[in-house]
């Protein structure tokens, strides 16, 4: 995301996050000063990806810890709500967690440990975007690389710079990025609304796919790999993430494409024992049945809305973090 103000910051005396629903069409700043209005938007997805929704929830312990010594409601109260905002990102409860391990050193303290927590993401997705990018070249090493990518994992998903997109961003700053074939990722559309901007913004080639055809295309040879984001991954490798990553793991066993999932160690949660553990999110329902604001379905149709899948370890060729590549093709263990 180059150029753009960071996904999530302190600013003075309130966050500042891009407002992602406003996407592609407006780059707009929200200031949220109290904690319901972050709550808000987390569910909202004005702020989302799995480690974006952490930085912000650790900043928003400090909107409580503030609240709470101007005579408001009890922190540990306003943190309890926080940290159960949307459920599969492991990111939120833990930096929340983390942060609020703070509250009994004051407002500055905990403000701090949630700066902390937004610089390791950061540098964290650097580490990522280059140990990945080895990884492709290593898998791919006859060519540049042609990557298909579901959800947006970019500076976006993060507070800049991203996860799989890291490494499609770091790819193409190498000459080594034939093309990124991201999925619009139905129902919310972030990897049409918010990928594409991205990769306009690093001016990397691309084409927008539809959901649907990615399995196909992998089959037909479109793709040399799949690079996704995690939201969540358990102690034996299987992985949470967007709806629609299990289908692409699928397609891709079947293409023999290897399946590379990027993600921060502050995704990786040994207390999750495996993807049969993980509690999915489900939206409402009215984000299936229309599309924005137009009806797409009958009157009175009712909708399924998963918003995360678990892909199994057993389709995972690799885990790349900031600071390891964990082969689960070859049986190594987290
Ligand atoms: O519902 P979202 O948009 O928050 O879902 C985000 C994803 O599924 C991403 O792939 C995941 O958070 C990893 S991106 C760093």
């Amino acid at each position: 995301m180059t150029g753009a103000p960071r996904t999530v910051d302190w600013d003075g005396d309130a966050i500042a996050l891009i407002d992602q629903t406003r996407l592609p069409g407006e780059l707009v700043i929200v200031r949220v000063t109290d904690v319901d209005s972050l709550i808000d938007a987390i569910q909202r997805l004005v702020v989302r990806g799995a480690p974006a929704i952490g930085v912000a929830g650790a900043f928003g312990v400090a909107l409580a810890a503030r609240a709470a010594a101007g005579g408001g409601a009890p922190a540990t109260d306003a943190v309890a709500q926080l940290r159960a905002a949307r459920p599969t990102a492991v990111n939120l409860a833990r930096q929340v967690d983390r942060a609020a391990a703070r509250l009994g050193d004051g407002f500055d303290a905990v403000l701090a440990e949630a700066c902390a927590i937004r610089d390791e993401e950061i540098a964290a997705s650097h580490a990522m975007g280059e140990r990945g990018a080895d990884l492709v070249a290593q898998l791919i090493p006859s060519h540049a690389a042609r990557v298909m990518t579901i959800c947006n994992t970019g500076g976006l998903a993060t507070v800049e710079r991203g996860t799989a997109l890291a490494v499609v961003q770091t790819l193409h700053e190498r000459g080594a990025l034939a093309e990124a074939l991201p999925l619009e990722t139905r129902p919310l559309l972030q990897g049409a609304r918010l990928t594409t901007w991205e990769l306009e913004r690093m001016g990397a080639p691309y084409r927008l796919v539809v959901d649907a055809a990615g399995p196909a295309l992998l089959a037909s040879g479109a793709a040399d790999v799949v690079l996704t984001g995690a939201d969540r991954v358990a102690a034996n490798g299987d992985v949470a993430n967007k709806i629609g990553t299990f289908a692409l793991a699928l397609g891709a066993q079947h293409a023999g494409v290897p399946f590379v999932v990027v993600a921060p160690e502050s995704t990786v949660d040994a207390a999750t024992y495996s993807g049969s553990d993980v509690v999915i999110e489900e939206r409402d329902e009215g984000e299936v049945l229309a599309f924005g604001a137009t009806p797409v379905a009958a009157d009175g149709a009712r909708a399924a809305n998963p918003a995360f899948d678990v892909t199994p370890a057993s389709l995972i060729t690799a885990l790349v973090t900031e600071s390891r590549v964990v082969r689960l093709d070859r049986g190594e263990q987290l």
